[in-house]
């Protein structure tokens, strides 16, 4: 199956994107400009989506020459969907990637929390640009996921990482904090309501998230996205950390991205795997069950009828 979609940077807001079966669209350079598919779909879905993807083409040509890069094929595949990477060699022949992220609320700190974490353990920021989003990143090499392993063997990985993550940004730092996120959800989620399936348990997740985000004595730099496709294998350390979405609050938090990739068991031991993890991070399981709860009761999503609420019901008492 072609999962690709490339596209024409003459495309105006407005006219809908086509997938095509190849590179038949060029660029003022004559050369294909190619939207991974699941990039393309989320563009098309978002009022201000076509708009971004508009200017791409001309965005990744202008740090093409301010950075002296020479671009590979963009990456592509279930792990790609809110940004255009792709492979970036730079005059020393050194080997990057460029990031350019389509703006959202979670991901507009990339770029802060990459020059905080400064290598450890995350990739290496070499260039930004913040007006575009735009990033050039140490690339991971051979960049396999940790998705590639077991799941226990993530959970030991990632366990590891997030508690290295886990570090007071010295004042005074432009970090949002975790309750802006507890309240961007519950507006999004307030606006839904039609659509909830148990308004009893999303009025108590919603409860939760005010409850649990609320600044603490014990709040740390948080990655908020990390999970085991947003860690891979690299060569200065066997793991590096991509992507990550930073706010300052509760470490509990940060276990349950992790968990809600790991659906199967999820759902057949909430419990169990709530708190094994929660004892590899060395947090307070109870932290994690009631995080894990107000998320699946109550974060926003497309579809309300999935297994969440389940998990959310198994984990409520
Ligand atoms: N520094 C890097 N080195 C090697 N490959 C990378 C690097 N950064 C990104 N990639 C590749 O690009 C893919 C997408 O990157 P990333 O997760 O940052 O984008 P995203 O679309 O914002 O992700 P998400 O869907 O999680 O929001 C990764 O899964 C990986 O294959
Ligand atoms: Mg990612």
């Amino acid at each position: 199956m072609d999962r690709k979609h490339s596209f024409e940077p003459s495309v105006r807001t407005g006219e809908s994107l086509t997938p095509y079966s190849s590179a038949q669209e060029t660029d003022d350079r004559g050369m294909a400009f190619v939207i991974p598919q699941a990039l393309a779909a989320i563009c098309q879905g978002r009022s201000d989506g076509q708009e971004w993807l508009s200017r791409l083409p001309e965005t990744v040509r202008r740090l093409e020459d301010e950075w002296a890069l020479i671009l590979g094929a963009p990456f592509d595949g279930a792990e790609v969907s809110c940004s255009w990477v792709a492979t970036a060699a730079l005059p020393n022949g050194e080997q990057a990637v460029l990031k350019v992220g389509l703006p959202h609320f979670e991901g507009e700190q990339e770029i802060e929390g990459l020059r905080f974490w400064n290598g450890d353990p995350t990739v290496q920021l070499l260039e930004a640009d913040l007006a575009t989003n735009a990033m050039l990143l140490e690339r991971c090499k051979p960049g396999t996921a940790l998705r590639s392993l077991p799941e226990p063997e993530q959970d030991a990985v990632i366990a590891k990482l997030l508690r290295r993550l886990w570090r007071v940004p010295s004042a005074p730092h432009g970090f949002r904090h975790l309750s802006a996120m507890a309240v961007n959800w519950r507006e999004h989620t307030l606006a839904d309501r039609e659509s909830w399936p148990d308004a009893g348990l999303v009025s108590e997740g919603l409860r939760l998230f005010a409850e649990l985000a609320a600044p603490a004595a014990g709040d740390v730099l948080l990655a908020t996205d990390l999970h085991a496709g947003n860690v891979l294998r690299a060569k200065r350390e066997p793991w590096l950390v991509i992507d990550p979405k930073p706010f300052i609050g509760d470490p509990a938090y940060d276990a349950t991205q992790h968990l809600f990739n790991c659906e199967e068991r999820l759902r057949n031991d909430p419990r169990g795997t709530i708190e094994r993890f929660a004892d590899l991070l060395e947090v307070d399981r109870e932290r994690v069950r009631l995080w894990t709860l107000a998320r699946a009761a109550a974060e926003p999503r497309d579809d309300w009828a999935n297994w969440k609420m389940d998990v959310a019901r198994a984990i409520s008492r």
